[in-house]
């Protein structure tokens, strides 16, 4: 089979986290990126990016040798030797992107969010809709080690029927992105869209659509939420906890977490907590479960193999990453009117999708 070749458009923290792991990978290579910073795209990454260490041991100035650089995404969409186009954008540019690409026949993984926007998701699905080409969007929780453990344990029984979930995902301030557009809320939807969502999605890829939503949310430095707490309700009774947010004092160490309480025992992990997911049963026994892998590299594995065999993207669908914006707006509901917001039957029948 042979390698499949992308075009990286922007290289910031996730531009460059995801590089180094396509340069690695055997079905992959990196033929061209983009940016419109002329350092970047020269391989000069020795700015300090991100809230976590994505590229252990790597950065400082890379060779580009062999790669194809361009300033703007349609010069390199318009490369006939890039095959994927990996979008490493600020968010308010997915979409423009991710359509310009579809449109050219490139096969598209797109950073999350997907949009901050449900007409933007809505456009970036009719292009791939029409182009017949791969677009899936990198919610690299569902590919974590630990969460795709924590998948796997539930959807075999091994806690019985989920009776709560908790979701947490804490730091400060990112102070690092491009012309700080992660600090304007207007550009990435504040910490509710950008931060946040990771547990929205997880929460309703592991367990479906809720039926009601109560949330309260603080506006922070970007001017939107940049922390909010929301409880889901589900039926008999079941529910989901989330927290989320940049809005603690830097510096706030980056910390993300989960529980998953069912009624045959519970099965929780931290990131803080190292590489363990813990399963304690009613019978007082717990069992570390060793998780090995990286989450980028799961996601690109899993997006090569769906594009080189014809398949669809099942664990990770366009709309299931639009469900995730929809259910994020519907928190921000919930925050400005202060009353519990109702998903509709119409909204919860298309999970799954
Ligand atoms: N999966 C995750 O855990 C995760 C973590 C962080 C960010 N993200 C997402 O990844 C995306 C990128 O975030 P980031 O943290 O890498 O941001 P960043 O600011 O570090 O990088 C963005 C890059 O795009 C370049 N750029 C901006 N506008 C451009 C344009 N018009 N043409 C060409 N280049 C341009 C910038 O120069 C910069 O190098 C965002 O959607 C963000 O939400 C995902």
């Amino acid at each position: 089979m042979s390698k499949l070749r992308f075009g990286i458009c922007g290289l910031g923290f996730m531009g460059r986290s995801h590089f180094a792991r396509l340069r690695e990978n055997p079905r992959a290579e990196v033929v061209a990126v983009c940016d419109q910073d002329e350092r970047r795209r020269g391989g000069d990454w020795r700015d300090a990016l991100g809230n976590l260490d994505f590229m252990p041991g790597q950065g400082g100035r890379v060779s580009l040798a062999g790669v194809a650089a361009y300033a703007t995404p349609d010069e390199l969409i318009a490369d006939a030797n890039v095959d994927a186009v990996l979008i490493t954008l600020p968010t308010p540019l997915h979409a423009d992107v991710a359509v310009a690409a579809l449109q050219a026949g490139k096969q598209v993984l797109c950073e999350k969010p997907m949009a901050t926007r449900v007409g933007a998701c809505d456009r970036m699905i009719r292009a791939a809709q029409a182009s017949g080409k791969t677009l899936m969007v990198a919610q690299c929780i569902r590919f974590w080690p630990q969460y795709e453990m924590i998948k796997r344990c539930v959807d075999e029984g091994r806690i019985g029927a989920v009776q709560f979930m908790t979701l947490r995902r804490l730091g400060s301030p990112p102070t690092y992105s491009a012309g700080n557009w992660l600090l304007d809320g207007r550009q990435s939807g504040g910490a509710l869209l950008d931060l946040h969502v990771h547990d929205v999605d997880f929460a309703h890829y592991l367990l479906g659509a809720p039926e009601s939503i109560f949330a309260r949310g603080t506006r922070g430095p970007s001017g939107d939420f940049d922390h909010v707490v929301a409880t889901w309700g589900y039926p008999q009774g079941r529910y989901v906890a989330l927290e989320g947010g940049w809005a603690l004092a830097a510096p706030w160490t980056f910390d993300m977490e989960i529980a998953v309480h069912g009624e045959h025992g519970t099965l929780g992990w931290a990131l803080s907590r190292g590489r363990d997911v813990l399963l304690r049963t009613s019978g007082d026994k717990t069992e570390p479960i060793p998780c090995d892998g990286d989450a980028l590299q799961h996601e690109q594995d899993y997006f090569i193999e769906c594009v080189q065999s014809g398949r669809p993207v099942a664990r990770c669908t366009p709309f299931s990453s639009r469900m995730s914006i929809v259910l994020a707006w519907l928190e921000r509901r919930a925050i400005q009117t202060g009353r519990v917001v109702r998903v509709s039957e119409r909204l919860r029948a298309t999970w799954g999708r």
